[in-house]
């Protein structure tokens, strides 16, 4: 068990754009990979990105084998590792947006109301250097955002268009207090 140090808003290192991995299947690449998946379970996350333990490069992961306590309205989301990602939205983008509410580890305690592309096709490499390719939508299309949103310098509240939209989240789902561990 590694759990980091999750970084937090203000810290200048999650706004910058990260690198690309060149080695798959490294020791370097295993070992940061475990202390992601240690780091978003001890924090009970519905996903995480390199940067936000501090590390410079473009690696993700997200989804649970179970309904996430944080999130319980939404769909189940594979567990998957997500190495430079490139993402293809699906359909007309200029109609596609759809809002929903987003929490990161980086911003705890926190909801905002989310512009998201509703359809998307995601592609990258897992961990072996493995090609992976979906089409997705709903939850998942907006989990795979946040999470790559990550990659390129940008938090969710970056992405809003209607700050009265953001606040503490024991404010705003009073419900989800128990749960709220970010
Ligand atoms: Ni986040």
């Amino acid at each position: 068990m590694a759990v980091k140090n999750i970084l937090k808003m203000g810290e200048p290192s999650l706004l910058v754009k990260s690198k690309e991995v060149k080695a798959f299947g490294s020791p370097e690449l295993l070992q940061l990979l475990q202390d992601m998946k240690d780091t978003m379970a001890q924090a009970n996350g519905a996903g995480l990105a390199a940067p936000q333990i501090g590390v410079d490069l473009q690696v993700v992961i997200f989804g649970t084998d179970q309904i996430n306590p944080r999130y319980p309205d939404a769909e189940r989301v594979p567990k998957t590792v997500l190495i430079n990602p490139k993402l293809e939205i699906l359909g007309d983008p200029s109609d596609d947006l759809q809002m929903g509410w987003e929490g990161c580890l980086s911003v705890p305690g926190m909801r905002g109301l989310v512009p998201r592309h509703k359809h998307l096709r995601y592609s990258g490499f897992d961990e072996w250097g493995n090609e992976i390719s979906r089409d997705v939508s709903g939850f998942h299309a907006r989990v795979v955002q946040h999470e790559c949103d990550h990659l390129w310098g940008i938090l969710y509240p970056m992405r809003m268009t209607d700050m009265s939209q953001f606040g503490f989240v024991d404010v705003l789902f009073p419900e989800l207090d128990p749960y709220a561990e970010d």
